[in-house]
């Protein structure tokens, strides 16, 4: 079983990166990472010269809707996050420490010159900040202004995201990893320019810049405690899978098979790391689930992985990369079956949840009885899932719908 992953000349155990943020500041969490057999760790973002944005951290998990939020967060200044990797060496064991970085001024040497410090100080790669929309995105996107352009920013003008990469490609020897935001509309490009401009790996998606769900008679409030105001805020967590998915898909078909391509957003368990997989990732960056979790339930993850991928026939992650490729049908090109929902009457309570399904012009309920006319219903399958009875299944009727 081979679960390494390449990033350049460096060679990760395993496929499993705790993700830059608030699990990644202290020493003790990295030898509690490193412990439970993570196999590299991104220290959390430095700013240079300074940090411009950072508060204390306040943070909402909405966990009915698998959502996390924030926008209040402790940035580290470049001295803090060399001392933090030079005092974490020895307690990182074998695995692999990344600086995630992002400098605030223009110019792009400025970038190198700080890359070289982190190479210097002993980083394993490392990660440019091209993501958090957090930062001067925040700020443009909340209707401010302000002459930085990082994170986000960055990741959104693809002319200075390139001389940037180029840039610290000549100025450090170890691997550079671009970290970048779907924000742009067009993250599969941005990963082609920066994988031409000198990355060894691309990834996405990092957190999604949106609105938490507020309270419409105290709009003034804040869903964060401890914070007044409410704020466009970072998304991650279980939510944002399907998104982060399609960002991994379109990057790997974007650039190919060769290069090592990242993911994340919402990792938590097997399913959602095969699937990162599948869509084309060959390690993964997770953060929301070691903020909710720590980090010692990697190991019985890596077993599971490890159990999929000798079931699959396989020997290694490569073995059941890009999967999904093969089955992803253009809209204009699906296969489409006929058939229609069936009722089990005996299962009905009637509580009347499928009477009012408002697409739906097949179910009746004459004195009180559910009533499908199978004339009328188009297949949909929505009352299957409305049902809280499981009343309903759908049937095959035969060969493919054509198209109308
Ligand atoms: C509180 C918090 C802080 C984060 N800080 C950083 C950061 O400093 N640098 C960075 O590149 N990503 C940062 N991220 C993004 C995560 O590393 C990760 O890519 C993202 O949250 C999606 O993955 P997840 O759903 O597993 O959290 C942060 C995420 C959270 C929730
Ligand atoms: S499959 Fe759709 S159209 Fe048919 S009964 Fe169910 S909800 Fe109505
Ligand atoms: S939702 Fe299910 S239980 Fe409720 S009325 Fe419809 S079929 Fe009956």
């Amino acid at each position: 079983m081979d679960l390494s992953v390449r990033i350049g000349d460096l060679v990760l155990s395993n496929p499993f990166i705790v993700g830059s943020g608030p699990t990644v500041r202290s020493v003790e969490q990295i030898r509690l990472a490193s412990g439970s057999g993570w196999a590299a760790a991104s220290l959390k973002l430095s700013i240079d010269p300074a940090p411009y944005v950072s508060f204390p951290p306040r943070y909402r998990w909405w966990k009915k809707a698998g959502l996390h939020t924030f926008t209040a967060e402790r940035r580290q200044n470049t001295d803090q996050a060399l001392s933090l990797l030079e005092e974490s060496r020895e307690a990182s064991g074998a695995m692999s420490l990344f600086a995630n970085i992002t400098y605030s001024g223009v110019d792009p040497e400025g970038w190198g010159a700080l890359a070289k410090r982190f190479e210097e100080a002993g980083a394993d790669a490392i990660e440019l900040n091209f993501c958090c929309p957090n930062m001067s995105f925040n700020i443009q996107a909340s209707g401010a202004t302000t002459t930085k352009a990082t994170g986000a920013s960055l990741g959104t003008d693809f002319n200075r995201m390139s001389l940037v990469v180029e840039e610290v490609a000549s100025s450090v020897g170890i691997p550079l990893i671009a970290k970048l935001t779907p924000e742009n509309g067009a993250v599969a490009e941005a990963a082609a320019i920066c994988l031409a401009s000198g990355a060894a790996a691309v990834g996405s998606t990092a957190n999604r810049l949106g609105i938490p769900d507020f309270d419409i008679h105290a709009p003034a409030g804040s869903v964060f405690r401890l914070q007044r105001q409410l704020s466009l805020s970072c998304l991650s967590g279980p939510w944002i899978r399907p998104l982060a998915l399609k960002d991994t898909y379109q990057i790997r078909r974007r650039i190919g098979s060769d290069a090592t391509v990242i993911g994340s957003g919402g990792v938590s368990d097997l399913s959602s790391t095969v699937q990162q997989i599948m869509a084309g990732a060959d390690a993964l960056w997770i953060c929301t689930e070691t903020m909710l979790r720590g980090f010692a339930w990697l190991p019985r993850l890596i077993e599971e992985l490890e159990e999929f991928i000798e079931d699959a026939g396989c020997r290694g992650v490569r073995d059941i990369r890009d999967r999904l490729h093969d089955h992803m049908a253009p809209a204009a090109e699906l296969s489409i079956d006929a058939g229609r929902a069936q009722l089990y009457i005996d299962k009905c309570t009637g509580c009347g949840a499928c009477w009012t399904i408002g697409h739906c012009l097949a179910i009746s309920h004459p004195d009180g009885i559910t009533t499908v006319d199978p004339g009328l219903c188009t297949g949909c399958s929505t009352c299957v899932d409305i049902c809280p009875r499981r009343a309903f299944e759908m049937i095959r009727t035969g060969c493919q719908a054509g198209p109308e």
